[in-house]
């Protein structure tokens, strides 16, 4: 059995990807699958937690037992949903895939290809950072992780990259997944680090993501007793 240990914490988890529309019928997306957070959701409620799920796109996941699901479809919406749900929690866990950017304009109509007009061109806007908001809203005492998807480059490794990131988004805990050839995104397992903001750093195996979920409640658990 799963010990209890969130007991009496309200716990807000964002799954999933935003889809940002261009008209009608299209729409700027990801490929995130939502398992990763539907897993954290899962878990922290066995555990104990009382958790409110904000999913946006996902795979035709079963919702986790006893959680209450908040659908969204897009960033904004994703934004509205979770600070509703952030200003009465103890830990907000930012897992979804939020798009960074939006089509500056929705097309009322479908957008048509014309032989006598020019190709259309899409100028896209940025999407407020959530986590980075939630941070500097933070109630007193929240806790609030982030995930990121990082690969390496000529700037520096994927550690490097998710330290920088941790500091600048100012998170508590910082989920990092090595992405591209195939990993994490869409699969069932996962691997990477887990960074707190203290400076500590743990590699996750790689394992199931209801492993990792595991692991990070694990991490909550002893950041908020410390
Ligand atoms: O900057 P990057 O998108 O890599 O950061 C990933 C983390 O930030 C994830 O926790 C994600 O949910 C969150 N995020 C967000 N709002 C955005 C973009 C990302 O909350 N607009």
């Amino acid at each position: 059995a799963l010990p209890r240990d969130l007991t009496g914490l309200r716990v807000v988890i964002s799954a999933g990807g935003t889809r940002e529309p261009l008209d009608p019928v299209r729409y700027l997306g990801n490929r995130s699958s939502g398992k990763q957070g539907f897993a954290l959701a899962r878990v922290a409620a066995q555990r104990g937690a009382a958790v409110t799920l904000v999913a946006g796109h996902t795979d035709a996941l079963p919702p986790p037992a006893g959680v209450t699901l908040r659908r969204v479809s897009t960033a904004l919406e994703m934004q509205a949903a979770v600070r509703a749900a952030a200003a009465e929690a103890d830990v907000v866990v930012m897992a979804a895939a939020v798009a960074d950017f939006r089509p500056a304009s929705r097309a009322d109509h479908k957008i048509k290809k014309s032989d006598d007009a020019p190709d259309p061109v899409v100028t896209l806007d940025r999407n407020p950072d959530i986590l980075a908001e939630l941070v500097r809203e933070r109630r007193a005492g929240q806790t609030v992780v982030g995930f990121a998807a990082e690969t390496g480059d000529e700037h520096g490794s994927v550690l490097d990259h998710a330290r920088a990131k941790l500091r600048r988004k100012g998170a508590d805990l910082l989920v990092v997944n090595a992405v591209g050839d195939g990993k994490a995104f869409g699969t069932e397992d996962n691997s990477g680090w887990l960074l707190a903001a203290d400076g500590t750093e743990a590699p996750i195996p790689l394992g199931t993501k209801a492993r990792l979920a595991a692991t990070l409640w694990d991490a909550v658990v002893v950041l908020r007793s410390g």
